[in-house]
């Protein structure tokens, strides 16, 4: 009888027997020594909750609005690229388990299928973009977007090129034949799935077809050009949040790319804090990076965030299972989601904030976010 999956680690566990070694490595790995990699899930192992009693509680309502969009979690899927590589229904069957389970997914400009497939799988899409030095294929992306009814466009902003990853560069990774970044006319396509000693083909590629010089400007035209609202992925400094507010971004994604990008940045949940003060409710800020379960979600609540993304573990549900190996990671998330609201004493997710003990990780907690005296935090 197969183990039954009782925690994101099973699901990782599960997807490691399954995976090739060199499309392992592409999902788990982080950049460099992958320091950041590892103090993403230390920062919020740091964060210690301090929960309410007595306070009668039946049930907890765990859905969420995130971004404008009624979500049954506060919790939607991160872009990530070429889904196909770890089962043959890729972002498909990524995109019927959100729908079955009511979150938002965001497709991954480099998907490898069409976002108008995902589109017509149906359930709340976001359309996640890099900015190619090719203009006219973020333009035609975003006009996609529209015309398929994505709900929101998600700029990422932490690849001017792509971090040093060295498990792949070690194992001179390249794409499967057959997945290809599906939304683009690629003529470097090749770049993907050429093995090379001491090279990552996706990392050639990546810096091959990237605008490493995406500036503020570039996002003022995309605000001027879309009528989406527009979410801007991978800020970390609250000068950067404020900016974000300026430039008029509906939600922001405190984010180090999972560890990927710069190694040494900063834990995403030790960065959320000074990030929601800098905004000061004026966007929604959503966290992502480290995030295993349930208790986590709610650590992310506690902080400030209005919701989390989901990388690498929906992956894992997509390797081990398909469609059904996300729908059971998601319906775990939920499962232990509801059940620490409960014993968190949150009958909904409005209530988490100021859970955060004070001085339950005390070097990152700034003033505003501790629980003030006589706050009770519902
Ligand atoms: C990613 N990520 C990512 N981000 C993005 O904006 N566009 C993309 O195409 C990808 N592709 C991608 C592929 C793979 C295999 C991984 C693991 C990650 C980053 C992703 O959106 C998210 O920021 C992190 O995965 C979050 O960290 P956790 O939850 O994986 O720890």
């Amino acid at each position: 009888m197969a183990e039954p999956l009782l925690c994101v680690r099973d699901a990782e566990e599960a997807a490691a027997r399954i995976l090739p070694a060199g499309i392992r490595d592409f999902v788990a790995g982080g950049s460099e020594a992958e320091v950041t990699l590892a103090a993403n899930r230390a920062a919020l192992d740091a964060v210690f909750l301090t929960p309410r009693v007595l306070g009668g509680i039946t049930a907890c309502d765990p859905a969420a609005m995130l971004v404008g969009c009624q979500s049954a979690l506060p919790v939607a899927i991160a872009p990530m690229s070429y889904q196909r590589m770890v089962h043959p229904e890729g972002e498909l069957g990524m995109a019927r388990a959100a729908r079955e389970a009511g979150i938002p997914l965001t497709l991954s400009m480099m998907s490898s299928s069409p976002l108008e497939e995902a589109a017509a799988v149906g359930g709340t899409l976001w359309q996640q973009l890099y900015w190619l030095r090719d203009r006219g294929q973020v333009t035609g992306m975003i006009q996609r977007a529209e015309a398929a009814g994505c709900r929101a466009l998600v700029l990422t902003v932490d690849v001017p090129r792509l971090g040093r990853r060295l498990r792949d560069m070690r194992n001179g990774f390249a794409l499967p034949p057959g997945v290809t970044a599906a939304n683009l006319r690629d003529e470097a396509a090749d770049l993907v799935h050429r093995p090379a000693v001491g090279a990552s083909g996706v990392a050639v590629h990546t810096n091959y077809v990237f605008d490493p010089s995406l500036s503020w400007d570039d996002v003022a035209w995309l605000r001027e050009t879309t009528r989406l609202p527009l979410v801007l992925k991978g800020i970390l400094h609250p000068d950067d949040a404020r900016r974000a507010v300026e430039h008029g971004a509906t939600a922001i994604v405190v984010s180090n790319h999972g560890g990927r990008q710069l190694d040494g940045a900063v834990a995403s949940a030790a960065a959320l804090p000074g990030v929601c003060e800098a905004v000061q409710g004026r966007c929604e800020v959503l966290l992502d990076s480290g995030i295993r379960g349930g208790t986590d979600v709610l650590r992310a609540l506690s902080l400030g965030a209005s919701g989390v993304l989901l990388g690498r573990p929906a992956l894992w549900g997509l390797a081990s299972g398909g469609a059904p190996g996300v729908a059971r990671v998601l319906s775990l998330l939920a499962e232990e989601l509801t059940e620490a609201m409960h014993l968190a004493g949150c009958p909904d997710v409005a209530s988490a904030r100021g859970l955060c003990a004070a001085g339950a990780a005390p070097g990152f907690l700034s003033r505003e976010t501790r629980p003030q005296t006589g706050q009770t935090g519902r």
